[in-house]
């Protein structure tokens, strides 16, 4: 059996390389017949959904589509495909999806979508979106992944993977920084270096190195100062360069603004296609000169290279796979759906416990279940929640109706009272409530994160009546709950996608236990949130004004309570975690520390846990988070069942960004590990020292501080050599020149500061000469101990 796979593999490989080398071969010959004016329009899609074909040479164009919780495709290339686009499944949205935390699941999905496309005739689906939740209003926030890069990434790389093993490519998108909609098309993301690379580049890093996405989108936003469409730092250096991406970037729906420069930059494709006019500033500037004919060579060489590849990977009849798609939609918004409160065991229902259950709200009839804007699916069926208990749970139970709000948003005080009446003559109210589609939509950011008022006032006049009211919430993004007090249950149902009634229906009654967790934090009020400074932005800048404190880590450092943290969520089992080890207690950063811990479900029914590892620096040079989240596992366990979990740390986790020496530094000390079933439940932890082997430079220049100077040992000794006599001026009778008392005033002077506060004893030249001798010096990162100096008054 071994042999015989052994030589399957062995074959394939040959395969693959014939058909690579192929495709390199015919990129390579292709290059040398085409003209300029070919190579200048491949630039550019050749409408809304393709790349431009060049006939006279068979090479063939794709189509890309939107995207990225479903198949956006529209009848035609050439046709923008809103309200007339093909059927196709609509799975629960990225909010949806990023609550399950199961990797396994999100390739699946990935999967799914990608026979999707291949039965439809598209090359490239556009997504997925890691972009970071960055504020709670955020407009598309129901189309990302988290406030967390390591989980976005994570989750990110395995939809990549899921649909590119089917042949048909992805778009990474809105790279970077895009996390306001308001003045999309131009906002400039003032955003710090650091915070830039540790939160808002790491979900596109990881994505990227563990999947290579065909494409990456580039953003409409500016960042630092720059159009994301033609930024050299962002597609070439760190993109191309540092994580070494193969693929082609192709921009937003009408995100470039100059075309030459973006090309320059490491765009590829300009989509959809504007007109001539754009094509013809590419060509006068080939023509002139004025753009390097090699870059364009270079764009052409990728553009070839996917479009071939994509060519030769289309499939048919897979056409019955799709069919059994519906199904597993319904099981993935079934593993999304979170728990957040079950008191008294409300939940689940049997209809040994409620005879008579009512249920209120017209999403049971009329269901919210997708977000609006370009991720729009014409689903291939809509489930409701009415029809499905009917239909699968109703022996024996009596259901009764009332619909509590009406959709067009206004305050129906009849449609309540109605309600309350409902509620009170049955065992238990299960109330639908949530968001309404108008509230969340692309383009267009939240103005405040309260649900409608009818769905408020109907939730509190309800629970006023009816001791067991559990709210069943359909919303892509946090919510505030004035109510959560005097409700029995909540459980946020997302946006489930077209099977996500079904979802509710097994959840509600125990036939799957709710597994989910929040990968967004639910604050209290608007007003406790991060970003709530900063958001929007004003006259086009959006300034990240909390810098790395996204998400929980804000909600840490500002010992805010939530209403609900990053990580939560119930299960109608316990689980208890044991036994957590680390394979040593001492590493150095070129280490990989092996971390075990074990967990049981203690309850009497099988049940999933999501164990998260978090990482904390004791103490660092640079400010950092409380905690933050490396690792995460997500586990299935029957009653009375333990599991041992594995994970590993490298470098990387204990690292933060150095925005100055432009690397990521881990610095030598003590960190703590912490094994959690929430941001806020730390079941588990362990304590380790971290001995650094980097060696990073110094860097002094003329604005160095005296105290940095003076506190590594290297520099010191320099100082001693140079300005003995100053030195000694603060130097105790009969005590050596390194107990010298320097006063605090003087040790936050920089450098270029010496001949003036020695009054020209140290002179320009030697400061000069000082700098110069530091230049190649390194240290190996740890925090200094600074040396308690005197504040001796002067
Ligand atoms: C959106 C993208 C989408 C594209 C094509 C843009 O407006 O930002 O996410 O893929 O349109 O529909």
């Amino acid at each position: 059996m071994k042999k015989v796979l052994l030589c399957t593999f062995i074959f394939m490989g040959f395969i693959m390389s014939a058909q690579e080398k192929t495709i390199q071969e015919q990129v390579d010959y292709l290059l040398t017949q085409l003209t300029l004016e070919e190579k200048v329009s491949l630039c550019s899609g050749r409408d809304d959904w393709s790349s431009q074909p060049i006939e006279r040479l068979d090479i063939p164009w794709i189509w890309m589509a939107d995207g990225p919780h479903g198949l956006r495709r529209a009848p035609a290339t050439n046709k923008a495909g809103y309200g007339d686009q093909h059927p196709a499944t609509c799975f629960p949205t990225a909010s949806a999806l990023s609550a399950t935390w199961d990797v396994d699941l999100i390739y699946q999905i990935g999967k799914a979508l990608g026979e999707e496309c291949q039965a439809l005739g598209v090359n490239v689906l556009l997504g997925p979106g890691v972009n970071i939740k960055r504020s709670v209003l955020g407009g598309r926030n129901f189309e990302y992944f988290s406030e967390d890069p390591v989980l976005s990434g994570e989750l990110g790389a395995a939809y990549i993977n899921g649909v590119q093993d089917q042949g048909v490519g992805t778009s990474l998108k809105h790279y970077v920084a895009n996390n306001v909609e308001t003045m999309r098309m131009f906002m400039n993301s003032d955003v710090d270096k650091r915070t830039l690379h540790e939160i808002y580049l790491t979900p596109f890093e990881i994505a990227v190195k563990k999947a290579q996405p065909w494409t990456v989108m580039a953003c409409y936003n500016r960042v630092r100062g720059e159009y994301g469409t033609q930024s050299p730092y962002l597609l070439t250096d760190i993109l191309k360069k540092d994580w070494g991406f193969e693929g082609i970037v192709i921009s937003d729906w009408f995100a470039v603004i100059d075309r030459v420069k973006a090309l320059e930059a490491g765009m590829h494709i300009e989509m959809p296609r504007v007109s001539d006019v754009n094509d013809n500033i590419l060509l006068q500037a080939a023509q002139s000169g004025e753009l390097d004919e090699t870059v364009l060579n270079n764009r052409v060489r990728d553009i070839l290279t996917v479009v071939l590849k994509a060519k030769s990977l289309e499939k048919a009849d897979v056409d019955q796979k799709v069919k059994e798609h519906h199904a597993f939609a319904r099981k993935v918004a079934g593993e999304a759906i979170t728990l957040l409160k079950n008191d008294h065991q409300v939940l689940p229902l049997s209809k040994k416990k409620y005879k008579k259950i009512a249920i209120i709200g017209e999403f049971a009839k009329s269901p919210r279940y997708q977000g609006n804007g370009s991720s729009e699916v014409k689903p291939t069926q809509l489930d409701k929640v009415w029809d499905i208990l009917d239909q699968e749970y109703g022996k024996g139970i009596n259901y009764t109706f009332a619909q509590g709000y009406s959709l067009k948003d206004d305050l129906d005080v009849s449609l309540i009272e109605e309600a309350v009446q409902v509620a009170s003559d049955a065992d238990i109210a299960i109330v639908m409530a949530g968001l309404p589609l108008s509230y969340e939509s692309e383009g267009i950011d939240r103005k405040h994160i309260d649900m409608p008022i009818s769905h408020n006032k109907l939730i509190e006049a309800i629970a006023q009546k009816q001791q067991n009211t559990v709210v069943v919430l359909t919303n892509g993004s946090a919510v505030a709950m004035p109510w959560a007090n005097k409700v029995e249950g909540i459980v946020e149902a997302w946006l489930g996608g077209q099977a996500g009634a079904g979802a509710v229906a097994d959840v509600l009654f125990g036939k799957v236990n709710p597994s989910g967790k929040l990968a967004e934090t639910f604050p209290v009020k608007l007003q406790d949130t991060p970003a709530s400074f900063n958001f929007p932005g004003e006259q086009g800048n959006v300034l990240y004004g909390e810098r790395i404190f996204v998400g929980y880590r804000y909600y840490d450092e500002k010992q805010i309570e939530p209403l609900f943290p990053f990580g939560y969520g119930l299960s109608y089992t316990q689980f208890e975690y044991t036994d957590m080890k680390v394979s040593a207690n001492e590493i150095t950063d070129r280490d990989v520390l092996e971390v075990k811990v074990t967990v049981k479900n203690t309850g009497s029914v099988e049940g999933k846990e999501i164990v998260q590892l978090y990482v904390t620096d004791k103490e660092c040079t640079l400010q950092r988070p409380k905690k933050e989240l490396k690792k995460f596992a997500k586990v299935s366990l029957a009653p009375g069942e333990s599991k041992e979990l594995t994970f590993q740390l490298e470098k990387r986790d204990f690292s933060y960004y150095d925005a100055k020496r432009d690397r990521w530094i881990a610095e030598s000390g003590e960190f703590v590990i912490a094994a959690a079933a929430s941001s806020r439940d730390i079941r588990k932890s362990a304590r380790i020292v971290l001995n650094s082997t980097q060696q990073i430079p110094l860097m002094v220049d003329e604005y160095t501080f005296v105290k940095e100077l003076w506190d590594h040992e290297q520099t010191r000794a320099l100082l001693k050599e140079y300005f003995p006599n100053w030195i000694k001026g603060w130097t105790p009778e009969g005590k050596s020149m390194d107990e010298a008392n320097i006063p605090g005033f003087f040790l936050e002077h920089p450098i270029i500061k010496f001949p003036y506060i020695t009054h020209n004893e140290i002179t320009h030249q030697q400061v000069k000469e000082l700098i110069e001798r530091c230049k190649n010096m390194t240290y190996t990162p740890q925090v200094i101990k600074f040396k308690d100096v005197e504040n001796v008054s002067f």
